[in-house]
């Protein structure tokens, strides 16, 4: 099954994306964390011990490899193949954290306008695209804010798309925006999550702002200053406080995507 995590910058896709995966993991699943976003911060909220996490290099700065799979050989600067080897990357740059599971730190995709190096983002893209057709495991990858790099090929494996939203307009506008991006893309299976929600009030009026919504709200994930203070170590929230309200909640998550991955995606 894969899981994409997407919303907003600041509303809770690495908690949620992090968490998720050591659950998947602690309950024996082969599972491959890829974070996919420029602040690529995965590696803490998954736990990863100090040696690996600083030993991490993200593909996307491996610039020798880059060239090497991307470069056409006599053809001179602009030209580059935009469909290049990426099967065995995986394998390779892959570390290793707790529960067994592993991490792929791609980095970020940037958008052309911001002056990228194009050879960069093809190889991420073709990347994306063989972790999300062609892997056989439990991939949950976290997303960039924004999802409009992806294309119909990198969204053709995702199983499901968690759009991630605080109790916010500004958070709720751009989860439209995904979702109608993500179903144009066609990816079937949207399902929408708020996080920080301080009380039941705010669930409300989440409901209430998306009556018209085609995609309802999944699940809710409160509030929980449990979750600040592991950040503040540097700590996962599930290593600092298994039993912290928000991690109950994520873990509940799991537990209904665990179910639908049993009916649906395991048939
Ligand atoms: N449910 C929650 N309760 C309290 N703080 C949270 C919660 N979810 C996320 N946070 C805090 O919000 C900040 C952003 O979370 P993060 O997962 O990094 O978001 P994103 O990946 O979407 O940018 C972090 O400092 C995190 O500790
Ligand atoms: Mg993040």
């Amino acid at each position: 099954m894969k899981i994409a995590v997407s919303g907003k910058g600041g509303v809770g896709k690495t908690l949620i994306a992090g968490t998720l995966a050591r659950m998947f993991a602690k309950d024996g699943f082969k599972v491959l964390a890829i974070d996919n976003d420029s602040a690529m911060n995965l590696s803490y909220t998954l736990g990863l011990d100090e040696g690996t996490k600083n030993q991490i290099i993200p593909i996307k700065e491996m610039k020798s490899m880059i060239d090497e799979r991307t470069l056409v050989k006599g053809a001179g600067p602009g030209v580059y193949n935009i469909n290049p080897k990426v099967s065995d990357i995986p394998d390779k740059y892959k570390v290793s954290g707790p529960d067994g599971l592993q991490l792929l730190v791609l980095g970020g995709i940037e958008e052309p306008a911001t002056g990228c190096l194009c050879p960069e983002n093809a190889l991420i893209r073709t990347l994306l695209y063989h972790l999300m057709v062609k892997r056989d495991e439990v991939i949950i990858v976290d997303f960039e804010a924004g999802i409009e790099h992806l294309g119909r090929g990198t969204a053709k494996g995702i199983d499901l798309m968690l759009v991630v939203t605080e109790p916010s307009q500004k958070s709720l506008d751009l989860c439209k925006k995904i979702i109608d991006l993500s179903k144009k893309l066609g990816v079937i299976n949207i399902y929408l999550i708020a996080n920080k929600l301080i009380d039941e009030s705010q669930k409300d009026v989440l409901n209430e702002r998306i009556k018209d919504w085609e995609v309802p709200l999944y699940h809710s994930v409160p509030f929980d200053p449990e979750i600040g203070k592991a950040d503040l170590n540097g700590e996962s929230p599930i290593d600092f406080n298994q039993t912290s309200k928000g991690v109950q909640a994520i873990n509940s998550l799991y537990l209904k995507l665990k179910k639908l991955k049993s009916e649906i995606f395991d048939l």
